[in-house]
């Protein structure tokens, strides 16, 4: 393990795999999937994936990390699954499409941290204008791929673990007093009953589809960033518990984030269906709400918080790449990096210029039977959070149920949780992984496939 670095401490590994886990996706995407899917049923169906199928893929995705100390793909060579070196590889492009446009949305956080220092409250009625001004954006987009290669460079104790720890109970501290303060507004009420009365009518195959993507996009899960996070975790670590306080944390997060966003939206009379602008077309009236003074303070700190708990995120999908060509590639890791980080960014332009700038990107395609055209990057976000990390996920389970075999996993969880074996935990893991996931994750990756892309609606 040396000579690859590790985590130096047990809760490090904790904070950086909930780093990872706490980003865009709980305050960002949550709340606008939330919006779109109809409320309070979205986030039970969401919930419910999140516990029964996605933190027993955790714990099998720190295993293999752990086992191995291997990045995703050449981890399964090393258990001796040649072939299934596939599935890693299929995370490692998911982490590169997902990064390339997460690093755009993450600089749109930390310009509105700029526009917010400026007292600019205005920017929430303009969001489109703000996100097709491409040099602005794109600058924003740079500066923040550089903070991330400055991170993913230094390696996981230095950079990852430190950058991990102070930063998120921060926000978490933030959004508390945001939700409170939230709950005092007009029609604050409604907003509540949007988002936690479900109206169980309101499920479709969409709806199962899009919470699915989320629950797994939102704890990192299904592309083998916590193989790679796992690789560098002590033996003495036990997976389990680490694994439910990742979870936990995440849907923690996101729950209260939707507690504070829908109160804001309803009390601005804003459609909860905004879609991606959600946050940023609602945020800045509210700080604005508050008085200039507190305003530009509790509105920049936010945007500034915001922007460090994407940093997070961001370190975690360019080092999933990165550990892949430092390991199978021989390259060292500083040059790794910039290699990576680069196509990435070059991958991202069309997601740059994708809301607003350029009309081919911004009208990148239409499916079959719909009714509107998609911009390119909802449609990478279609094709690598909800389809490759429910695939991947399933492939996971698949692999460590069948072919890795039960007994192998379990004496990977024992070392650090002795005793494991026999107790309610393995059991509920076992069942989830060799029966609920394969059957759950497949069904609806089916659906998924043949409803967005193929418009064949079953039910
Ligand atoms: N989970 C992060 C978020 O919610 C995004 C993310 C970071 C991610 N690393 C990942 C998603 C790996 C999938 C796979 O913002």
């Amino acid at each position: 393990m040396a000579s690859r670095g590790g985590f130096t401490s047990r809760i490090g590994f904790i904070a950086a795999a909930a780093g990872s886990a706490v980003g865009l996706g709980n305050i960002w995407k949550f709340p606008f999937e939330v919006g779109q899917g109809g409320g309070a049923a979205f986030v039970i169906i969401y919930l419910a994936f999140a516990f029964i199928l996605c933190f027993p893929v955790m714990v099998t995705e720190i295993a293999i990390g752990r086992k191995t100390q291997k990045n995703p793909a050449g981890a399964f060579t090393a258990l001796g699954f040649k072939k299934w070196r596939i599935v890693g590889l299929l995370g490692v492009l998911a982490g590169v499409l997902i990064l390339s446009f997460y690093n755009v949305v993450a600089g749109w956080a930390f310009g509105y941290f700029i526009e917010m220092v400026q007292g600019n409250f205005e920017i929430g009625k303009d969001f489109g204008g703000f996100t097709s001004d491409v040099v602005k954006v794109g600058g924003y987009a740079i500066v923040f791929m550089l903070a991330t290669v400055f991170i993913v460079s230094k390696g996981i104790a230095g950079g990852i673990e430190k950058a991990s720890k102070i930063l998120m109970p921060t926000l978490i501290i933030m959004m508390l007093a945001l939700a409170i303060y939230a709950f005092t507004l007009p029609n604050a009420g409604k907003g509540i009953e949007f988002y936690l009365v479900p109206d169980f009518s309101k499920i479709t195959i969409p709806v199962l589809y899009k919470a699915l993507g989320q629950a797994f996009f939102s704890l990192s899960l299904g592309m083998g960033a916590l193989i790679t996070y796992g690789s560098y975790v002590s033996k003495k670590e036990n997976i389990v518990t680490a694994a439910a306080l990742i979870t936990l944390a995440d849907v923690s997060i996101a729950f209260l984030a939707g507690l504070m966003m829908f109160p804001f939206v309803f009390s601005q009379g804003l459609p909860p269906t905004g879609g991606p602008g959600l946050i940023f077309a609602t945020l800045p009236g509210i700080f604005e709400s508050l008085g200039p003074v507190l305003g530009i303070f509790v509105g920049s700190a936010f945007f500034l918080l915001l922007s460090f708990a994407a940093l997070t995120s961001t370190v975690s999908l360019l080092e999933v790449p990165v550990a892949y060509v430092v390991d199978e590639h021989k390259v060292n890791r500083k040059l790794a990096v910039w290699i990576v980080a680069i196509i990435i960014f070059i991958i991202g332009i069309p997601s740059l210029l994708s809301n607003g700038a350029s009309s081919f990107f911004s009208n990148f395609i239409t499916y079959i039977g719909a009714d509107k055209a998609t911009d390119f990057m909802t449609f990478i976000g279609h094709i690598a959070n909800d389809s490759f990390l429910p695939l991947g996920g399933a492939l996971i389970a698949i692999f460590a149920a069948y072919f890795w075999k039960k007994h192998n996993l379990n004496e990977e969880i024992e070392q650090g949780f002795p005793g494991f074996k026999g107790t309610f935990v393995e059991k509920f893991i076992d069942f989830s992984i060799t029966y609920l996931a394969p059957v759950i994750l497949i069904g609806i990756f089916i659906l998924t496939v043949l409803d967005r892309f193929f418009g064949i609606h079953l039910f």
